[in-house]
């Protein structure tokens, strides 16, 4: 017994945040830290953003919950904003990233069901994938460390090589029904898939016949500095999960389909209780209006130009503490050349929060509203976070 009422699946820091300002989280003994981890890339719009906080509690006053058995206008607005604003004809409201991809698994197993062929099933990944924890997504993600224990694999994910498109198209058989990818893997450690190998997988799925599915959960929401990361390549895909940023803190995610995609979600096939709830819709309608701003993207790259470049400076300085930098927009990594726990302490140390990632990245997601001046201390304290450890290093060598 560890003395916590809590199930022990998370190794949690000796931190408790008593409020949230903007970039800052203030912890319960009034000491302030710098949140570049931004609750993994959920606090799109900082920690009590003025616009989201009077989106919640103006719903509040209203009605929370009503149910998917009637009409929701929240749902209704934020589903043709979100329509109108990318590819996609049809979403679909779920709580969770995972969900919103077991909606994605589950439409493209129903597009080819109904189109008659129920054989068609199977979904192609990729190495280093996180797509959630449900028993679908850890099969989809194909990370052992995620699926030991948990009995049989869910049937019907191939997975291949990271950015290895020759082996996607090898794995295409007569049962393939889709292709999933991130078109930034987050946890795998921000690794951007490049833009022709997204461009080839488009075209797989014209040949074949197949459904294209990304998973911007993490990428998406104007992380890149684009509303959605697939943009940047000019592909789209046929089916889309999204959660996170979105809801700026408030647990939601969607499943966004073309209506050719979505022909099989047909009345009573898929549900939800919770999904699409007037609070959550109030907050997701909220943090589009912030994000959808002219100049609000641009500024995000512009952003996203200063963290890099001064991360690049912080790395060349510290080359066995930082070997690369990696990622786009606000969505940048520090390939470790020290283990990235002992880095990401060493941040800790100096009261900036990141998240460590697979592949020994150390990933930073601050708010897409962070200040220039924030940055600049960010780089300050990455710097003597950095230093700091050198020196820890060298000294126990030294010994
Ligand atoms: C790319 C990606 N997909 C799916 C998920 C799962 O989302 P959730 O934890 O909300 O279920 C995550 C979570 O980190 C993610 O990064």
């Amino acid at each position: 017994m560890s003395g916590s009422a809590l199930f022990e699946t998370f190794t949690r820091a000796p931190l408790a945040f008593d409020h949230g300002e903007g970039t800052w989280l203030v912890t319960d003994k009034g000491e302030r830290y710098l949140d570049f981890g931004g609750g993994v890339a959920v606090n799109s719009l900082g920690h009590s953003h003025p616009r989201l906080v009077s989106a919640l509690t103006e719903q509040a006053a209203k009605v929370w919950h009503v149910s998917n058995l009637y009409e929701i206008p929240g749902q209704s607005r934020l589903g043709e904003r979100l329509a109108d604003a990318t590819f996609a004809d049809k979403v679909f409201f779920t709580n969770s990233g995972a969900e919103a991809l077991e909606c994605a698994i589950k439409t493209a197993r129903r597009y080819h069901f109904v189109k008659g062929h129920p054989e068609r099933f199977r979904i192609i990944t990729f190495e280093g994938a996180f797509h959630g924890r449900t028993l679908a997504t850890i099969a989809a993600g194909g990370q052992y460390k995620y699926l030991e224990g948990f009995g049989p694999k869910v049937e019907g994910f191939d997975q291949v090589g990271f950015d290895d498109i020759d082996a996607a198209e090898k794995a295409i058989t007569s049962e393939t029904a889709a292709i999933l990818i991130e078109p930034v893997q987050g946890e795998g450690g921000i690794r951007p898939v490049p833009t022709q190998s997204l461009k080839r997988l488009r075209q797989l799925c014209e040949q074949h016949g197949l459904l294209l599915i990304f998973d911007e959960v993490q990428c998406g929401i104007g992380r890149t500095g684009k509303l959605f990361a697939h943009e940047w390549a000019g592909v789209t895909p046929d089916i889309m999960a999204v959660a996170k940023g979105i809801g700026g803190g408030f647990p939601m995610g969607a499943c966004l389909a073309t209506d050719e995609a979505a022909v099989g979600m047909t009345a009573g096939v898929h549900g939800t209780t919770f999904g699409g709830n007037p609070l959550a819709m109030a907050v997701g309608n909220a943090v589009l209006d912030v994000v959808l701003e002219d100049g609000f993207l641009e500024d995000v790259q512009r952003k996203a130009l200063l963290l890099k470049q001064g991360l690049a400076s912080v790395a060349d300085e510290f080359p066995d503490i930082i070997e690369d930098i990696r990622g786009t927009g606000l969505m940048l990594g520090l390939k470790c050349a020290a283990p990235n726990t002992k880095v990401n302490m060493a941040l800790r140390d100096q009261h900036l929060l990141a998240v460590p990632a697979g592949d020994n990245v150390l990933r930073l997601l601050p708010p897409l509203t962070v200040t220039d001046a924030e940055i600049h201390e960010a780089l300050d304290r990455i710097r003597a976070g950095a230093r700091g450890l050198a020196d820890a290093i060298a000294a126990a060598a030294a010994k």
